[in-house]
């Protein structure tokens, strides 16, 4: 019998498509010293007896009380760690203010490494106990202070993939925050992405970096396009800001007389690891690129009610074959929690194919085909994620990673009401969906290491 360094026994929740959950009743899930889940027995299989009968009573079998499932851990695929210092506050004016009143200016105290070392240490907790696993982080333009973002993922043993942020734009960045001129941005994301790589070869987890031009509308040509090559040179993820909304579409056609996507497909920034936030206002030709290069749409349905003017076509986009997953967006967003996300994904799904205004015929007032339902959320909040970045994280499957949330429905002061213990497991699994709170999270493990406990 193998020797497996942990092995769980217990209900699980997984994706088996977009569209479908998977339930695994009393299933063991054993892990391997690489944090991989080496095999899922079920309760028929010849195995799953010996198993128990060998690991039951040691100190690496865990069994999940009665009202306790595991879910896979979640991949916020869009987090501004550093604007964490204001989540909930400043959500009702335009992104162009909102950018240039609140967000610059606090962005720019992370020259700061005290006051970057007090926020991201607290994001990084908050999301683990959020039960989000791996998160797609923008740092700021401060090279030192990024890296020390990575370095506090790598430590809390959360798979953080980071961003030192370009603006080098002098014309569209305030002097007191952007990059210091276009040559200095590209040489610090480039000593950023190789300090990066050698801080990952001490974690388990992994770390990586990301190059990440804030949006088309804070770089010159020059940055875009040196950043396309630093992407390509070091095959490293890719990640900015497309057709978020009226403006920052338009902005974009007016300089290049052409939409967001084809504009970072010039450039050399649409790649299988690009992952662009928001793209509300992708057409279709757009969606058919982003399928094409591989690049995938992180999804913030609550910052995108703020900011968006517009609903995201999910289903529309799915059905052409683009590859979407969930973020926070915090603090566009003012949630750390994927949970939230999911729970507007579908709302807003919802109200974008019924319309919203009643004053319209009920045939004229929405957009037919629109809405997506709780387990196809959940699935861009889980598998969706772990495809857009091309990781086996996302899933509870076997050559996935142990990346999992122990949720206990019966925690006593927040009991989900489920009244009977034979409730249909899909059921269960809704009423987990909307009603989880933090205080449910009881345990989160990231590759095989527990990273959470309450
Ligand atoms: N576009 C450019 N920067 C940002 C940002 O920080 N948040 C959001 N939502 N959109 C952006
Ligand atoms: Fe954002």
């Amino acid at each position: 019998m193998n020797n497996y360094k942990e092995i769980f026994l217990g209900t699980a929740f997984s994706s088996q498509s977009p569209k479908e959950i998977q339930i695994m009743q009393n299933h063991l899930f054993c892990i391997n010293a690489d944090g991989m889940i080496e095999r899922v027995v079920a309760p028929e299989d010849a195995d799953y007896q010996p198993l128990l009968d060998a690991y039951q009573g040691k100190d690496n079998f865990h069994s999940l009380a009665e009202g306790q499932y595991f879910l896979p851990g979640f991949v916020d695929l869009h987090v501004h760690a550093p604007q964490w210092a204001q989540s909930g506050t400043a959500l009702d004016i335009p992104l162009y203010d909102w950018l240039n009143t609140y967000t610059f200016p606090l962005e720019s105290k992370f020259s700061d490494l005290d006051f970057a070392k007090k926020v991201y240490e607290d994001v990084v907790s908050t999301l683990l106990a959020n039960g989000t696993t791996t998160a797609l982080y923008f740092a700021t333009v401060h090279k030192e202070a990024s890296l020390l973002l990575a370095e506090i993922c790598a430590h809390k043993g959360q798979r953080g993939l980071v961003g030192k942020v370009v603006m080098d734009d002098p014309q569209q960045n305030p002097e007191s925050y952007r990059d210091k001129d276009t040559t200095t941005a590209l040489k610090d994301t480039e000593e950023f992405i190789l300090a990066v790589q050698e801080l990952a070869k001490s974690t388990k987890q992994g770390v990586y970096p990301v190059v990440t031009p804030r949006f088309i509308p804070s770089c010159t040509d020059e940055a875009l396009q040196g950043l396309g090559e630093l992407a390509a040179k070091y095959d490293a993820y890719i990640q900015s800001h497309c057709s978020e909304s009226d403006w920052a579409h338009g902005y974009v056609k007016d300089r290049f007389q052409k939409n967001d996507a084809f504009a970072l497909n010039d450039f050399g920034l649409l790649r299988d690891k690009s992952v662009m936030a928001h793209c509300n206002f992708l057409d279709d030709d757009d969606a058919r690129l982003f399928a094409d290069t591989g690049t995938a749409i992180a999804h913030c349905p609550i910052s995108n009610a703020y900011f968006a003017n517009s609903v995201l076509p999910v289903a529309h986009f799915h059905s052409i074959g683009v590859e979407i997953g969930l973020g926070s967006d915090i603090s566009g967003g003012f949630s750390p929690s994927l949970f939230d996300n999911i729970r507007q994904a579908v709302i807003s799904s919802r109200m974008l194919e019924d319309g919203v205004n009643a004053s319209l015929p009920a045939q004229h007032r929405g957009v037919p085909g629109s809405r997506i339902t709780i387990d196809e959320a959940f699935y861009l909040a889980t598998a969706g994620g772990g495809e857009s970045l091309s990781l086996p994280i996302g899933r509870i499957q076997e050559n996935y990673a142990w990346d999992v949330q122990i949720i206990d429905t019966k925690c006593p002061s927040a009991k989900l009401l489920i009244f009977n213990e034979n409730e249909d497991l899909h059921d269960v699994f809704q009423k987990i969906m909307y009603l989880v709170r933090p205080e449910h999270i009881r345990e989160v493990w990231v590759q095989g290491n527990q990273v959470h406990t309450r």
